[in-house]
């Protein structure tokens, strides 16, 4: 069993948990994730390790909950525990010193763009950072993100705080300007990953994307998580998850990942049901 430390929500639905993993901690490189298994029936889901403090042992993740899984490990406290946390897992980031590089998160993939971007910083490189939300309440990791930049931008879909606009519009933005950029790496929705890919390729950026295909071991063995890369096949959990924006087959990887949606949306309406069953137990044990 591993021990949360302690379990904070960062914005609505986006919870962030500090996880009792000494070896994990010691082990882990930039970029890097782990698998983990609530219980005996749980289903195995991959999370990027977004932190990690060797002293004290810990694993930092942060976790979006949108399906069944993430929605009840999102219920979780500090003082609970997680039965597996397997890792670290996947091919850490490749850092050299590039020049000037971008590091983009968007969404919740803020969380998983920032080890790298320290790791970029720690390498030397001139690190910008963007980090993009539907809106400023949503907005994770502002001040880790700045702390480790040479220059940092926040952007907001709907104006509300930042650049207004997509952060595929502030990477354009810092082009037009005669920004020379070296390299950049961008985590977050497909749509997203695929958008920045487009307004690096006309100028030859070298651009790294990380993927999010359905993982089931994490090591290669089950073929769960196979993305096109460059016309062939890949292995996301031993391949990547990191890989080159402009060979990614986009199409393939947003298909594949519809897969399992009938199955996700069952499981989701089956827990959200039995919570609601849980719920009027309580009710009616505290009204007798
Ligand atoms: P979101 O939909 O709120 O988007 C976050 C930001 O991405 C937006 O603010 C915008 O700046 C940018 N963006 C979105 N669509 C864009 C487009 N078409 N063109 C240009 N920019 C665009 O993000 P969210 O709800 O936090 O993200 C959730 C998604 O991210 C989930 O689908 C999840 O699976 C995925 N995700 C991916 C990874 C990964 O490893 N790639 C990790 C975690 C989550
Ligand atoms: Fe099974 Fe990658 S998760 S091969």
């Amino acid at each position: 069993m591993y021990k949360i430390i302690s379990a904070k929500f960062l914005a609505e639905d986006i919870k962030r948990f500090d996880i009792e993993a000494p070896k994990i901690a010691k082990k882990r490189l930039a970029g890097q994730f782990v698998i983990i298994r609530l219980d005996d029936y749980g289903e195995r889901i991959p999370l990027t390790i977004a932190d990690s403090d060797i002293e004290k042992g810990i694993i930092t993740i942060i976790v979006q909950g949108i399906g069944k899984t993430t929605k009840q490990l999102n219920l979780l406290e500090s003082g609970d525990s997680i039965m597996d946390v397997v890792g670290p897992l996947g091919l850490p980031s490749h850092i050299e010193k590039f020049g000037t590089t971008v590091s983009i998160g968007g969404g919740v993939g803020t969380a998983i763009a920032y080890p790298t971007a320290v790791a970029l910083k720690e390498a030397g490189n001139h690190v910008i950072t963007i980090n993009g939300a539907r809106t400023k309440d949503l907005v994770i990791l502002e001040e880790e993100m700045k702390a480790i930049s040479n220059e940092s931008y926040v952007t907001t879909d709907d104006g509300s705080y930042g650049f207004h606009g997509f952060v595929t519009q502030k990477l354009q933005a810092l082009i037009d300007e005669g920004n020379k950029i070296d390299f950049v790496l961008a985590i977050g929705p497909i749509p997203m990953m695929k958008a920045v890919a487009e307004v690096t390729r006309p100028h030859g950026i070298k651009t790294v994307v990380s993927l999010n295909p359905i993982m089931v071991d994490g090591t290669g063995m089950c073929g769960g998580c196979r993305v096109i890369v460059d016309g062939k096949s890949q292995f996301a959990c031993v391949d990547g998850p990191e890989f080159d924006a402009h060979l990614v087959d986009f199409k393939n990887l947003t298909d594949r990942n519809k897969m399992y949606n009938d199955f996700e949306k069952n499981s989701l309406e089956k827990f959200a049901h039995k919570c609601q069953l849980d719920k009027q137990a309580e009710r009616v044990k505290e009204l007798s």
